[in-house]
């Protein structure tokens, strides 16, 4: 019975990506933003954008059936219950996140040439992001970041700190989660020169924009700005090796005053490797599209974080999803 239950468990698993096919393509082509301005047939759709008519139409249906959409007669719109999060124009848009996942459809095509050992990495990782790229993607971190930075940040406690830098700082979700929490604080962003200019203009937009400096640069061959008190790595450690970690630690290191505090933000692997079970998975996502990234455990974090002077290394927060808290002094 349990064996039954098992293989079926494992056909489900592998028969995921026929669905996520279909909402990934959806959000490609904007399906969910045109019929979020009001409902269309299939014709009207492909008239305007020049589509094909049967190809539409079996994916409007299949799109009805899964429930994301509602179809009435020939013409199809988004289910009420997901107009916020399929409307481009709302907070609550989770499409950056769904164009993201489209791209990232693509490098996990080539897992099985990774594993065998005949995949070009080099030129895959060196492919030129384009600026739709990095908007999905900035849009991606602060969709998921939303959500928890909030929560996660409530554990961070930064009371009497001033100045905070925020190393690949991204969307900036976890910055301005800090700063609602600690009025006193300012924070510095530093990431790649062109999400910075698409944060910058995001964040232009929020109250905290005074509070919030800038800084453009490579983590990997650019020194960072110095004198902080906190520093902070929000879901960059899985992106290096170690060895690029140790020297992004000592980097952060140096970054700090005395007493400073380095925050970092990932999963933490239990010595098996296998838990927790998002973060085993989370690891494939960085070997489709890192050179070096995985997920690491406490015990290499913690060897890394000496090996760069840091004491008084602590888990400060525990959690199953990319939400554990590793805290460490100068
Ligand atoms: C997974 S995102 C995390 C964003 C943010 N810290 C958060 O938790 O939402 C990784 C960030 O690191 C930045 N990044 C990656 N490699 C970098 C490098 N070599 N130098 C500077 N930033 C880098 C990316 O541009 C991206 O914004």
């Amino acid at each position: 019975m349990e064996t039954a239950l098992d293989v079926r468990a494992m056909e489900s698993m592998s028969v995921g990506f026929q669905k996520a096919r279909i909402i990934l393509t959806a959000a490609e082509l904007g399906i969910f933003s045109k019929l979020v301005a009001g409902p269309k047939s299939a014709g009207d759709l492909c008239e305007a954008y020049g589509w094909d008519l049967r190809g539409l139409r079996i994916l409007l249906d299949a799109l009805a059936a899964l429930e994301l959409l509602k179809k009435s007669s020939e013409s199809y719109s988004v289910e009420p219950r997901l107009y916020g999060a399929l409307d481009p124009n709302s907070d609550e848009s989770i499409l950056p996140m769904l164009l993201h996942r489209a791209r990232m459809w693509k490098s996990w095509s080539n897992l099985t040439s990774i594993v065998k050992g005949d995949f070009d990495m080099g030129s895959f990782v060196k492919m030129d992001r384009s600026r739709n790229d990095i908007e999905a993607f900035i849009g991606a971190m602060e969709v998921v970041g939303r959500k928890r930075a909030m929560r996660i940040a409530k554990d961070m406690n930064l009371e009497g700190r001033k100045n905070l830098l925020d190393i690949g700082g991204g969307s900036g979700v976890y910055s301005l989660a800090l700063l609602e929490l600690n009025p006193n604080l300012a924070a510095t962003l530093f990431d790649l020169s062109l999400v910075i200019e698409i944060t910058r203009e995001r964040i232009a937009r929020t109250k905290f924009a005074h509070r919030i400096s800038y800084v453009e640069g490579d983590f990997n061959t650019d020194e960072l700005p110095t004198g902080h008190d906190t520093v902070l790595l929000s879901a960059i450690i899985h992106i290096n090796g170690r060895e690029r970690n140790r020297s992004l630690f000592s980097k952060a290191h140096q970054a700090l005053e005395p007493k400073g505090l380095l925050i970092i933000r990932d999963y933490v692997m239990d010595e098996s490797r296998i838990s927790p079970k998002d973060g085993a998975v989370f690891a494939v996502n960085m070997l489709v599209a890192t050179r070096e990234g995985n997920t690491y455990t406490f015990r290499e974090i913690y060897e890394d974080l000496i090996l760069a002077g840091f004491r008084n290394i602590k888990v400060i927060r525990v959690g199953d999803q990319m939400d554990q808290i590793i805290t460490a002094l100068k």
